[in-house]
């Protein structure tokens, strides 16, 4: 028995860099992976994830408005992404009489399909190394601001060029490695982009807040788009002429379905990680700023909640807003709490040691001391401006009142500012706030950062609660007939008033105190980055280093498996219909789901749907939306998030914790037909079984 453990134990070891699919790849870079994905199971080559001379995976991926990615499923254009990134174009489409988000939309058929001005899809047509071009006319005497003027020089003669290439096209240069690399992406931007289907929230959203970040999940959040064309097939504005958009490439569907260990493989944008940061960034994140913001902000969630139990209007006002605050907040919980349990900041020091004593007489001397040293100087100023914007920032009425004195000359935009704010406000969650977010100011933020106004206001009232009464009675911005009746000639008015002058206070404090001395130390922090990013990499001269997430087109790949979120806990890596009507709670709000959904589960034979499951990817914030493809290189799911014990991988990845969560694509299946009635979308997917 021992033999055979040390045996499992040797050959658990053995298989171990096997198991950790850390790593967000760069596409155009992916036959040095490939090799590696194969062993892991891929059966596809490089050229066929990415090719600029052919079809290839990627011309079926994009990135869908400015943060999310989606995914083209037939050769008419239609496209997968998830119901929280459709969510403000289904909301910009619902009223009273057609509530789509609450109901959910089928278009029956094209004519039916519904416009979204604004959004857009990107494909990528290609991605190359521009490092060299780039950097042209730099030398390493210059300084960063002269370094950054001949990057941005250099760049903008490079997308010029590339956009002139044909219609619809967009470029950017974006940094990599903290600018040691440049890589130029080409987009073309297809700019009509109808709704096809969207299920209710009760399904599109199940588990809402409560669940969010969480794993046993039965989220069904996706939402179904098509991409119209010119009848050339090139980008145009919304026309009742365009057509639908013929892709170079689609994906095919899967609904063999997924179990533990199978090869899953993510295709999309991921926002923004820093992997390679040192110790003291990181304890700032873990120590100082997510405790703190994580702190202030359940003051607010704690007020809002509370007046949304309490009415169903301000439930319907509040919902998206809290949704906003309540995200990051669960994030950072489990970030903080995942650097924490890693020892990262002890992990880091320890390399730097190694670092600095390999970087005696290297030009590398001395740097991670100096990095380290840079950040503690920032510390206290960076989180008094985290302060500002998670309290002063974070009371409606005074982003209102700014908003409002920059329309005064324009009443139109000042009376549709107006219109909105006033749909959606609730002044007791408001003046709640302000009191405790003023009082937490106080009492958190030491007394040398905080502003002499702060200080004044809080003499002046004694308390951060009759301070926020004095400013809810005595402004103007609270009344909407008030603030429509304001002229262009009332500026001196809305100056003096209470809520714009603390708007203004704040603003000067970040302007003139806060912001001089980060913007100061920024470009010093940017350039020793740079060189530690290099410094490591001389460093580790055998290890491979993928570029930090910039929202540019990566692939992550991995495979199906389950964790451990704490000692005596198993997660399975699948959920079912069966857990959906566990959770179903008519009476919690988060929990009720449509009547059309239990009447089918009541039928029988629908106990084991597929609903969601997790991977070992590694994704981000922007990953939202992602095909997630198997072995064959065929759809099986949809990225839609992380489990919060893991979210730290946006630092350090654990593969024992960090898991991505898809939706099941045969639960988007199940859906189309069972609960939107329009299977006629099936004609045009191709299914492989
Ligand atoms: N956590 C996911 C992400 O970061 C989903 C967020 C939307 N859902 C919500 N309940 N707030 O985007
Ligand atoms: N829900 C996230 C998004 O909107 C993806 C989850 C994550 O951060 O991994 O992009």
């Amino acid at each position: 028995m021992k033999r055979k453990l040390l045996f499992l134990a040797l050959f658990l070891t053995a298989i171990q860099p096997l198991m950790a699919d850390e790593g967000m790849w760069l596409p155009a870079l992916i036959s040095q992976r490939i090799a590696d994905m194969q062993a892991k199971g891929f059966k596809l080559s490089a050229e066929d994830v990415y090719s600029v001379n052919q079809a290839s995976l990627k011309d079926a991926v994009v990135l869908f408005g400015g943060g999310c990615t989606g995914e083209i499923v037939s050769d008419e254009g239609l496209l997968f992404t998830n119901h929280h990134c459709g969510y403000s174009y289904i909301q910009r489409h619902s009223s009273v009489e057609h509530d789509y988000l609450k109901d959910g939309f089928w278009a029956m058929n094209r004519k039916e399909e519904l416009p979204n001005p604004g959004l857009s899809v990107s494909f990528l047509e290609r991605m190359e190394d521009v490092t060299g071009q780039v950097l042209k006319g730099y030398d390493s005497s210059m300084s960063e601001a002269q370094r950054d003027s001949v990057v941005r020089a250099n760049s903008a003669v490079l997308t010029r060029a590339a956009t002139a290439e044909g219609k619809g096209l967009r470029a950017s240069v974006e940094a990599l490695y903290y600018g040691n690399q440049y890589f130029l992406f080409v987009f073309r931007v297809y700019r009509d982009v109808r709704l096809v289907g969207a299920p209710p929230s009760s399904i599109g959203k199940f588990g809402g807040d409560t669940d969010n970040w969480m794993w046993p999940r039965h989220t069904g959040d996706f939402s179904i788009f098509r991409v119209y064309a010119d009848k050339d097939n090139n980008p145009a504005d919304y026309s009742e002429d365009n057509v639908p958009y013929r892709p170079k490439k689609s994906f095919k569907i899967s609904r063999a379905g997924v179990k533990e260990g199978d090869f899953t493989f993510v295709y999309g944008c991921p926002g923004s990680t820093k992997e390679y940061a040192v110790s003291e960034d990181v304890r700032y994140v873990s120590e100082l700023s997510d405790p703190q913001k994580i702190a202030l902000r359940t003051l607010r969630l704690d007020n809002i909640k509370k007046y949304m139990d309490q009415s169903q209007a301000v439930r319907i006002q509040y919902s998206s807003k809290a949704a906003n605050v309540s995200n990051a907040w669960k994030k950072w919980q489990g970030e903080a709490k995942g650097i924490d349990k890693n020892k990262t900041v002890a992990v880091k020091r320890d390399y730097e040691r190694r670092f600095a004593e390999w970087a005696k007489g290297t030009r590398y001397e001395g740097l991670v001391e100096r990095l380290n040293g840079l950040f503690e100087r920032r510390h206290p100023y960076y989180l008094a401006y985290e302060y500002y914007s998670e309290t002063a920032r974070a009371i409606e009425l005074l982003s209102f009142a700014s908003n409002i004195r920059n329309t005064l000359g324009n009443a139109q935009a000042k009376a549709n500012a107006a219109e909105s704010f006033f749909k959606d406000y609730f002044r007791p969650i408001d003046e709640e706030n302000f009191a405790a977010l003023m009082d937490a100011f106080g009492k958190n933020l030491p007394e040398e950062f905080q502003p002499e106004y702060y200080k004044t206001k809080m003499a002046q009232f004694g308390s951060a609660e009759a301070w926020a009464s004095y400013v809810f009675d005595n402004t103007l911005f609270i009344d909407k007939d008030k603030v429509l009746a304001l002229k262009e000639s009332d500026e001196g008015i809305v100056l003096t008033d209470p809520a714009f002058e603390m708007y203004n206070a704040f603003y000067r404090w970040y302007y003139d105190d806060l912001r001089p001395i980060i913007n100061e130390l920024s470009p010093e922090i940017e350039l020793a980055y740079r060189d530690y990013m290099q410094g490591q990499m001389d460093f580790e001269k055998d290890k491979t280093f993928y570029p930090d997430a910039n929202l540019t087109l990566r692939v992550a790949y991995g495979h199906v498996e389950g964790y451990t979120p704490s000692d005596g806990v198993y997660y399975y890596p699948v959920s079912t219909l069966k857990g959906i009507i566990e959770k179903d709670d008519p009476n919690i709000f988060d929990y009720d789901i449509p009547q059309r959904l239990r009447d089918i589960y009541a039928e029988g034979g629908h106990e084991d749907q597929p609903v969601c499951f997790l991977a070992t990817n590694h994704t981000s914030g922007g990953n939202s939306g992602s095909p997630v493809i198997n072995a064959d290189g065929n759809l099986i799911g949809i990225n839609f998030d992380r489990v919060w014990e893991g979210t730290m991988s946006d630092i350090v990845f654990d593969p024992e914790i960090c898991r991505n969560i898809s939706l099941d694509i045969r639960y988007l299946l199940f859906c189309i037909e069972h609960i939107g009635g329009a299977t006629y979308l099936f004609d045009e997917m191709e299914f492989v079984d």
